[in-house]
């Protein structure tokens, strides 16, 4: 028997009235802590991109029909001991609670889970370019939420990671390609879904600031799992060892809300 989880908007409220403060509860016997990953992101996004916003950034957001920033940017769930989540239904739905979430905060990291064994290499694995921010799915397609996962039970990815997965929203995206000169604001009136971004940014400067980065960097044996909306979040990697891409991850697409 697996226990229900239960994360949705409402357990998410408790920890957005104070985002910095880390969460502590229990998900049926074993404890694990919460954290809002950017706390005050789209104040973040404001003041990174200051010299790139017109009048204001909801105009911005207008102009390309995309949504505001979050204001808090991805929640981390880190669980005290291995444990298997159920996490979508046999029709590749994800938990209601996980899209409501994920509608409000944008990625979510589970640390120290795993799938059954039924489940656990379904999907394919992948490696992306780094600093390519791209989206996975297009917002016509039914299964728009992208899962990446790091298997405990493979031995290849048993191991630590050396390469991140990086994680921005639209808004910020966008701003960063007028920045870049790769788009201008007559002519693109779109969010990036397929571009080389802050590649030459300082990294002290965007990292927990604009881009959330999961650097699956857990010890050995510990599971992760990523998941977001293509709709409002690109990706891409970042190789924190300059020689290394790193192995490839699991990847799976999920319908949602
Ligand atoms: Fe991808």
């Amino acid at each position: 028997m697996t226990t229900p989880i239960h994360f949705n908007a409402t357990w998410l409220e408790q920890i957005t009235k104070n985002p910095a403060t880390p969460f502590k509860s229990k998900l049926g016997s074993i404890p694990y802590t919460a954290n809002i990953v950017i706390p005050h992101y789209r104040d973040k996004v404001r003041s990174y991109f200051k010299d790139q916003i017109d009048s204001s950034l909801e105009q911005e957001c207008k102009n390309i029909n995309s949504p505001m920033p979050f204001e808090h940017f991805g929640v981390s769930i880190s669980f005290e001991s291995p444990i298997e989540v159920h996490l979508y239904d046999e029709n590749s739905m994800l938990n209601k609670g996980l899209s409501e979430i994920i509608a409000k905060v944008g990625p979510i990291i589970l640390k120290n889970t795993y799938f059954s064994s039924a489940i656990r290499d379904d999907g394919h694995r992948n490696r992306f370019p780094q600093f390519q921010f791209h989206v996975d799915r297009s917002p016509m397609q039914d299964t728009r939420y992208s899962l990446y996962t790091r298997n405990p039970f493979c031995p290849e990815q048993k191991h630590p990671r050396t390469a991140s997965t990086i994680f921005t929203t639209n808004s910020a995206a966008y701003l960063q390609a007028i920045k870049q000169g790769l788009f201008t604001k007559d002519k693109d009136k779109r969010a990036p879904t397929s571009n080389l971004l802050f590649e030459k940014e300082p990294l002290e400067t965007i990292l927990g600031n604009v881009i959330l980065e999961q650097r699956w960097d857990e010890p050995e044996g510990v599971g992760e799992i990523a998941m977001i909306d293509n709709a409002t979040v690109l990706h891409a990697s970042f190789y924190r060892d300059a020689a290394q891409s790193g192995y490839r991850i699991g990847v799976r697409y999920l319908a949602g809300l």
